[in-house]
């Protein structure tokens, strides 16, 4: 690290100034930094000493340490590595260590991190300029792309993240239709949308919560939350119903036969939009999609993910006469200083360039081998859990339960055996989510090879985590 380091990290850390009482904590060791070739403006950590330094300094200066919840480990005990850099199947965190890594930044990654046509992809972007604000050809290409693939998106427009897209996607229905009532179903996750957070999965079921403070009665009283797998009967005054179409929030659960088409049907009888929140399963199942394994088209469909490559990035695609209600075109706003970002759309397409039909097919294979590998680990060292697998995604769900169709089903996993598992797997060097809801995410780095050393790590993290029923 150049000499300015200490001054840089004195006034991350807070130093002599700390009066907490908390330990202070000292700033990068700048003759390490300048060994591991560091800089500042590119810090990997290597001037700290441990993943605890890293967190604890990352708490003065960041609430909770995290810049997401769930990656605090609230849920299950413990405190997060930090991770320096990232290959293929494997992360490595500032200590050195290396772990196969099952979290794939919680989707967004499937070729494996710095995929080399990603990263070439990138860095020819990014040297041409980061954000313009202006258009640019490669957000065409990168709708059209998804057009192409989406039959049921005409148009697409990108933004951020998928919780842009999601509070899009409401904001459109409901300018579209002139009605406020949207329709979630429990246990699904939309991001941190106001709307959306009547109830959730993912971080907010982590939690234990049932909504979330800041969000006012307001924004979510004309939200209904329904069970999932259950088709309502709507009313007139329903703008959309917005549904997850595998969820994927609450561990990984199937939609039951005819639930998506009879959502279809309710949405279609009252001139309800039907939204699939496709920001997981969206170029993940397939190039199509939920949508085309399941053959029931949405009117929208809200992306993110993966179709950033692995960078920051969101999109609503859907019928043409419905996506001109967006600005300029129609009165419902939208706009964003960084939307269609020319490295995010860059990466997105030497992703999506690479997903062939083929490699979705090698995909499943290869998440029915994790999940076979994972069952058969837990199973010969007594330890009580499912890994169901829809397409290319696996779920776990521990303790002797019934497979869930729903909330209420997914809820009764075991979340004491979880938090065990996961912290004997991360000492056998497999890094899983630290929520017992999440996806385990097999991209096309999991070679067979590290998706065995997975499973016979998993049969020594097994046995230790084994224990009494939600002991
Ligand atoms: C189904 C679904 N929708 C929306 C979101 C929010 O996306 P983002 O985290 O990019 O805001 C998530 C995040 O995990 C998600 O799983």
């Amino acid at each position: 690290m150049s000499d300015t380091t200490s001054d840089t990290s004195d006034t991350v850390s807070g130093g002599p100034l700390d009066t907490s009482g908390a330990p202070i904590v000292g700033p990068c060791d700048a003759a390490r930094c300048a060994a591991a070739g560091c800089v500042p403006t590119a810090c990997v950590g290597a001037g700290l000493a441990s993943n605890d330094e890293v967190f604890e300094r990352s708490t003065r200066a960041i609430p909770g340490g995290v810049n997401s919840s769930i990656r605090a480990f609230s849920s299950v005990g413990g405190r997060p590595y930090s991770v320096a850099s990232a290959e293929g199947a494997h992360v490595t965190d500032v200590e050195g260590r290396r772990y196969i890594d099952l979290v794939q930044s919680y989707g967004a990654v499937i070729l494996g991190h710095a995929h080399p046509a990603v990263t070439a992809a990138v860095t020819t972007a990014a040297a041409a300029g980061t954000s313009y604000g202006a258009p640019t050809p490669r957000e065409m290409r990168l709708a059209e792309t998804i057009a192409a693939a989406v039959p049921s998106c005409e148009q697409v427009r990108f933004m951020n993240s998928g919780t842009e897209a999601t509070s899009t996607a409401v904001r459109l229905a409901r300018g579209a239709t002139g009605r406020d009532r949207v329709v979630i179903f429990h246990g699904n996750f939309h991001g941190a949308t106001d709307a959306l957070l009547a109830a959730g999965g993912s971080g907010v079921a982590t939690l234990g919560l049932p909504g979330t403070a800041g969000v006012p009665a307001g924004a979510v009283a004309e939200t209904m939350v329904l069970p999932y797998n259950e088709v309502p009967e709507l009313t007139d005054e329903v703008a959309a119903v917005i549904v997850e179409p595998v969820a994927a929030n609450m561990g990984v659960i199937a939609p039951e036969p005819g639930f998506l088409a009879g959502l279809r049907a309710e949405c279609d009888r009252v001139g309800a939009v039907l939204v699939f929140d496709e920001v997981i399963t969206g170029f993940r199942l397939g190039r199509g999609g939920a949508q085309a394994r399941e053959d029931v088209r949405p009117d929208l469909t809200t992306f993110g993910k993966v179709i950033g490559g692995g960078l920051p990035i969101g999109a609503v695609g859907g019928r043409r006469e419905l996506m001109e209600h967006l600005s300029p075109l129609g009165p419902v706003f939208h706009a964003g200083t960084l939307a269609g970002n020319p490295i995010a759309t860059a990466a997105g397409l030497a992703a999506l360039d690479l997903l062939t039909d083929d490699v979705y097919i090698e995909l499943m294979a290869r998440a029915r081998h994790l999940s076979a590998v994972l069952r058969d680990a837990c199973a010969s060292a007594g330890f009580a859990a499912q890994f169901p697998v829809v397409g290319t995604l696996v779920g776990i769900v521990c303790g002797d339960v019934p497979r869930p169709i729903d909330f209420d089903g997914a809820k009764r996993t075991d979340e004491a055996a979880y938090a065990r598992f996961f912290h004997a797997m991360l000492g056998e060097g497999v890094a899983m989510a630290p929520g017992a809801y999440e996806a385990i995410f097999v991209g096309l780095a999991h070679t067979d090879d590290v998706i065995d050393r997975i499973g016979a790590a998993a049969e020594r993290a097994a046995r230790s985590a084994g224990g009494p029923p939600g002991g």
